[in-house]
């Protein structure tokens, strides 16, 4: 095929930084499937560097945005005497601990607080959208476990937030593959990570169009595999992982 046909992406890397992401670009696992990759060096990369981080502060602020937008419109979460575990989650509940820590990334309004915090958990979520986070904050207090949840406002393109280790790492429809060793490292040995994201298994291909948010097949499993995997499955248009870091 033409080069000129075959190439949907060119991604721009300067190679004093970026290595990991160069590798993975390389590897055409995370960039997408028609991706050129252009190595830049000095005064150039670092000029570029500041137009890329611009960019993602303005995708960072359009995302926070779209996200407190739809929040605003939803409300908080129905309060239930018996709040469910996260559906993906829902059979393998008994797996999952009923006391330590646990860090919840991109909360959401509080569903999983609550499940986790009424399981008796102590719980921190946090998330970009400050109206989930005042959203959530509700739900844990007309749920009876506020005093067990904390929530904070973070950007996670900025990383993790600092923090101790935990019990459980636990990312629901949320995808940012740049996390995926910060959140195995947060861990205790021993602790639990469970992921579940929305996934290109069992839709239709104009459902992930180049460029979507969807994993991969078997994208969870790349990323987890080193660790002892409990649960797992893929379909519907979901993946999960549920995986123990070894002890
Ligand atoms: C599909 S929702 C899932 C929410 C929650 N986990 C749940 O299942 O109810 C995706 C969440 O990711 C959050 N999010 C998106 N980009 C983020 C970022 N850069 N940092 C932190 N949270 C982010 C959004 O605000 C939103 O709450």
């Amino acid at each position: 095929m033409e080069p000129a046909a075959r190439t949907a992406v060119r991604l721009v890397v300067a190679d004093t930084i970026w290595r990991p992401l160069l590798w993975l670009a390389a590897e055409r696992r995370y960039v997408g499937r028609r991706t050129d990759v252009e190595v830049i060096r000095g005064k150039q990369a670092r000029l570029r560097r500041n137009a890329a981080t611009h960019c993602l502060r303005a995708m960072s602020e359009a995302h926070r945005q779209h996200w407190d937008r739809r929040y605003r419109e939803g409300g908080v979460a129905p309060v239930l005497q018996v709040p469910p575990p996260l559906p993906a989650f829902a059979h393998v509940d008994h797996l999952f601990p009923t006391r330590g820590q646990v860090l919840e990334i991109a909360c959401g309004r509080g569903r999983g607080a609550v499940w986790l915090a009424s399981r008796g958990l102590t719980y921190w979520g946090v998330d970009v959208s400050p109206v989930a986070i005042d959203l959530a904050r509700r739900l844990v207090e007309l749920s009876g476990v506020a005093r067990r949840c904390r929530f904070d406002v973070i950007d996670l393109d900025a990383g993790l937030p600092d923090g101790e280790s935990v019990d459980l790492v636990l990312c629901y429809l949320f995808r940012d593959f740049r996390l995926d060793c910060a959140m195995v490292d947060r861990l205790v040995p021993g602790g639990l990570l469970a992921v579940a994201v929305r996934s290109e298994v069992g839709v239709g291909p104009e459902e992930f169009p180049d460029g979507s948010q969807r994993a991969r097949p078997g994208e969870l499993r790349e990323a987890f595999g080193h660790l002892e995997i409990l649960d797992e499955g893929e379909g519907e248009g979901i993946a999960r992982i549920l995986a123990r870091k070894p002890g």
